[in-house]
């Protein structure tokens, strides 16, 4: 699934090769975050696609996440919920540990983020193996949470992020890919 926006949010998306690692086509979201017009329009694709879904709560993944998952937060009304690297927040928490394109890390979340069964769409600003996404998704699910979607601006479909995300019985919206 893919916005209006897309082709235009894909165009204003660059490509740094063989970084942080030989091998790896880093896709590289400034540009389009010091585009006013593009951010807006980016923004906007997520509160269409969400505001008639009675989200509680956005979880956003550090620290691109934070980017699109804050305003969107703002403009949805609802709560906003900082999924975090390892060591960062500084309440009781839960952790998943996971594997990236590029290393290993872990994400955290306090125990007292949302009520159960409260909506939640977790967002992160690019799907590449699916992993982070994955452990956010089960950070959530332990707390009680109910996963409405998992949200980026891009897909990387050739990495199998997002099909390994929908055989786990998510669903997936990403702007472009
Ligand atoms: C990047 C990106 C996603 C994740 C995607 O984060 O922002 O969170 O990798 O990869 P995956 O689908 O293979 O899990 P990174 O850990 O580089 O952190 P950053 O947002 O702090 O730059
Ligand atoms: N995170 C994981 N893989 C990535 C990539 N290819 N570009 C940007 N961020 C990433």
């Amino acid at each position: 699934m893919s916005s209006i926006y897309g082709d235009y949010i894909k165009s204003v998306i660059r490509t740094v090769p063989d970084w942080p690692q030989p091998g790896v086509n880093f896709r590289d979201i400034t540009p389009l975050l010091q585009n006013s017009a593009a951010f807006r329009k980016l923004i906007d694709s997520f509160v269409h696609r969400y505001q008639e879904l009675e989200v509680d709560a956005i979880a956003a993944i550090d620290a691109r996440g934070f980017i699109v998952g804050a305003p969107l937060a703002y403009e949805l009304g609802c709560s906003f919920v900082p999924v975090r690297k390892k060591g960062k927040l500084p309440f009781k928490t839960i952790s998943e540990t996971y594997t990236l394109e590029y290393g290993e890390s872990t994400v955290e979340l306090h125990s007292d983020a949302f009520r159960e069964h409260d909506r939640i769409v977790i967002i992160d600003d690019l799907i590449a193996t699916g992993g982070t996404m994955l452990a956010a998704a089960s950070l959530i699910a332990r707390s009680g949470g109910h996963i409405v979607e998992l949200a980026s601006i891009l897909d990387l479909p050739e990495l199998g992020g997002s099909a390994k995300i929908r055989e786990a019985g998510y669903s997936v919206f990403s702007v472009c890919s």
